[in-house]
């Protein structure tokens, strides 16, 4: 399949508007505002979005890190008409490309994208801690029986 996509870091250039529809097309709310989305994705250390050749915000991905023990992934999404062509793979690859030299690199994973990090590398692991002030968001990541 040709490459229809690229990825760029240019935060400042892409619509926060369209950032939180692209949440809102996942099933992940609209995150409380574009305001709130725009700030998290300026204030992270690295971000990346991919857009179509027609400049459509089709995926993107940030992470947290303090650049040298730990990182951690977060807001990996690909809008769903997207999905299965590699735009993930794409984002996550070209973000472990910049965090290749850091020891240890966290991801908060849902079970149904545990797969797909585990095809990229990423092992489980059983040690990890949360606080979540809602528990809406604790029940996403925990059984049902810990809640
Ligand atoms: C998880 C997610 C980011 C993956 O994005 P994606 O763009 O679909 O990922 P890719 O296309 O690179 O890979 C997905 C699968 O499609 C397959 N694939 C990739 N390119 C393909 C192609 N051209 N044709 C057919 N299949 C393809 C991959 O092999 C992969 O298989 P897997 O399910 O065994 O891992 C996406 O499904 C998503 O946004 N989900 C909702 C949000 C979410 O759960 N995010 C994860 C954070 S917890």
């Amino acid at each position: 399949m040709p490459v229809d996509f690229d990825i760029t870091p240019s935060r400042e250039e892409i619509s926060y508007e369209a950032l939180q529809e692209l949440f809102i097309k996942c099933g992940w709310g609209d995150r409380g505002g574009s305001f709130f989305l725009k700030k998290a994705f300026l204030h992270s250390n690295h971000a990346l979005f991919a857009i179509t050749f027609d400049r459509e915000l089709i995926g993107c991905i940030r992470a947290l890190s303090d650049g040298v023990y730990y990182a951690t992934i977060h807001d990996l999404v690909v809008d769903p008409a997207w999905q299965k062509r590699g735009v993930g793979t794409a984002l996550l690859k070209t973000m472990m490309d910049y965090l290749r030299h850091i020891p240890t690199v966290l991801v908060p994973a849902l079970p149904e994208s545990t797969g797909f990090y585990q095809r990229l590398g990423f092992t489980r692991h059983r040690f990890a801690m949360a606080r979540f002030l809602s528990r809406e968001k604790q029940r996403l990541f925990d059984p049902p029986e810990h809640v």
